[in-house]
């Protein structure tokens, strides 16, 4: 028996890395999963390798304003009949500094106003025992960089979400938790052995390392853990 029998998973900004990896571990605890992104050919490519390992379904969609991200959340609960579980991968990352600003107004866009208006458009479906996940980054929760300013900043707004959130979502029995990676190295591949492919303290690792993380936060096995982002980066941090 999965860990995740009979949830419905929505994950939103699929890439085909970590957002793959997570739709895969999901499918794999006995969840029913709702993927999407803004490119139909990768939902459905991801779909026909994933279908054989449980029901998944795509939505085609850009969820960069509340109207449109209401549009997709509405879709994925009717493919899956509902959803308990929420992640939310959307990415992007510009480099910039106070000079150029040239990541400011995509960088707070894609890291804080489209997590805020997924969840928003998430809440009539999530209940008692909902469990939702973000993703920030060792960037936005460790040491600065000169030239990550708008990324940084999103990753650290959206790390504070998942505080004020998880403050706000406790009365409802919603836990919202957020990962923060170093590098998500490459594509994810089903059923390859990954561990090969990295060491212990590795600046960067392969998707399923942050995936697998990502699909415990929605398990009951972590259903004390509230309001945190964890650092996942394998120690990384520490031999800076
Ligand atoms: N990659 C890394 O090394 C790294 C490191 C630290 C943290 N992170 C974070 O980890 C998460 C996943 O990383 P990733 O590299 O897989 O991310 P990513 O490829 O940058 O983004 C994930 C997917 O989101 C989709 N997306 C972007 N804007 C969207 C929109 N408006 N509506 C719907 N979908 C949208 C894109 O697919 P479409 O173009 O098809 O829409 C994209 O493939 C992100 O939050 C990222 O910031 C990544």
């Amino acid at each position: 028996m999965g860990r995740l029998e009979n949830r419905k998973v929505a994950i939103i900004g699929v890439s085909e890395g970590l957002g793959y990896a997570v739709a895969y571990f999901a499918l794999r605890e006995g969840a029913s999963v709702c993927i999407n992104a803004r490119s139909e050919s990768k939902l459905r490519k991801i779909k026909d390798t994933l279908s054989k390992y449980g029901k998944i379904e795509y939505v085609v969609g850009d969820v960069s304003s509340l109207i449109t991200a209401k549009e997709v959340i509405n879709k994925c609960a009717s493919s899956l009949n509902g959803i308990d579980d929420l992640v939310i991968t959307v990415g992007g990352y510009i480099e910039d500094t106070i000079e150029d600003l040239k990541g400011l107004e995509e960088m707070i866009k894609n890291h804080i106003k489209i997590p805020l208006y997924v969840i928003n458009s998430s809440l009539k479906y999530l209940n008692e025992g909902s469990s939702i996940v973000l993703v920030s980054s060792i960037s936005g929760v460790d040491k600065a960089s000169p030239n990550q300013l708008s990324y940084a900043i999103g990753k650290t707004g959206l790390a504070k979400a998942v505080e004020i959130l998880a403050s706000e979502l406790i009365r409802k029995g919603i836990r919202i938790n957020g990962i923060a990676p170093t590098f998500i190295d490459g594509n994810f591949e089903p059923e390859r052995n990954w561990k090969v492919y990295r060491k212990l303290g590795d600046p960067k690792a392969p998707p399923e390392d942050f995936a697998r993380v990502i699909v415990w936060l929605l398990t009951d096995e972590s259903e004390w853990v509230n309001g945190v982002v964890i650092p996942v980066d394998g120690g990384a941090r520490l031999r800076k």
